[in-house]
């Protein structure tokens, strides 16, 4: 593993963020924390769509209504579970707890395995999460940033950059579907069809929602609408710490972004470590042809 550098962390061969993580931090979350078997986990990587779901899940909570959404930052409706923030504050929580994680598989709490709690797990088009994650990593101070693209899609491809490697965060988490309370969901599809992804979460959870309730966490978790919400949008956090004039955090919000960064060789090359790297999965995903 190289040098993590002075802006990150290195957690069992894990790069994290120092600025909200502690190696304190993350032990807790992997040792300390008392899983409750009412807790849902939303778990991504990142840029994988995980504000998307935090607002999902405050709006389902909240049968639509957005006041809630409009009037709490996301972080604290959903809260981080490996964040220096989190110890104490996890506890206070009323259930059921809706919990925002990033970490892989084998750092989850282990109080997790032999509970009932629910993961929900959200993937992105690895290609597409890293275009995210290049201009996230521009205009976030607290990041490390490589200006040249294709020297980005190296690390990224190396797994050399936050949370280490996709795939053994995608094939660690997908070793988990078959369990009962797991539910896979895709960038995508939330994409393609959010209502209806909107009803999977919703029966999922055990929380069946009315249609006029439907719409409202339809219309208020769109891509326009969370752009607007400066609970969600990241506007709070000063300029200093992630400037959005560099790029915004809600940047594009589209499937295929990647078309217009990576070049034919890079593709190819990104191409041949996916199928290396995802031939025995057994899922398929959108993006697969
Ligand atoms: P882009 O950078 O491709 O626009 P995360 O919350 O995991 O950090 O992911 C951020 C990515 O999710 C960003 O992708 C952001 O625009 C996108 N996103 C957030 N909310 C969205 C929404 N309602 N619809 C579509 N994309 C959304």
């Amino acid at each position: 593993m190289a040098d993590p550098g002075p802006r990150s962390l290195l957690y069992e061969g894990i790069m994290l963020p120092a600025l909200v993580h502690s190696t304190e931090s993350v032990r807790y979350a992997q040792l300390g924390f008392q899983v409750r078997d009412r807790d849902v986990f939303s778990v991504t990587y990142p840029k994988s769509g995980t504000t998307w779901m935090q607002e999902l899940l405050t709006l389902i909570h909240s049968d639509g209504d957005p006041q809630l959404a409009r009037s709490v930052p996301s972080w604290e409706r959903v809260p981080w579970l490996e964040q220096t923030t989190a110890a104490g504050f996890l506890e206070k929580r009323p259930c059921p707890r809706l919990i925002s994680s990033h970490l892989p598989c084998g750092l989850f709490p282990t109080s997790f395995h032999g509970s009932n709690a629910q993961v929900i797990y959200t993937v992105r088009n690895p290609k597409d999460v890293c275009v995210s994650l290049y201009y996230y990593s521009k205009m976030a101070s607290f990041l490390e940033f490589q200006e040249d693209f294709g020297e980005f899609v190296e690390l990224f491809s190396a797994g050399k950059v936050l949370f280490g490697s996709w795939f053994q965060h995608v094939k660690g988490w997908l070793g988990l579907r078959d369990r009962l309370n797991f539910l896979l969901l895709t960038y995508e599809e939330m994409h393609q069809d959010l209502r209806g992804s909107v009803e999977r979460i919703c029966q999922f959870l055990g929380k069946p929602l009315d249609a006029r309730a439907l719409d409202g966490v339809v219309e208020n978790a769109s891509f326009q609408a969370m752009k607007q919400n400066k609970m969600c949008n990241y506007s709070l956090v000063p300029e200093n710490i992630m400037d959005q004039r560099i790029s915004p955090f809600l940047r594009k919000g589209v499937p295929g972004d990647w078309k217009g960064h990576f070049t034919v060789a890079q593709n190819q090359a990104f191409d041949r470590l996916y199928r290396e790297q995802m031939q025995d999965v057994g899922v398929r995903f959108p993006w697969d042809e």
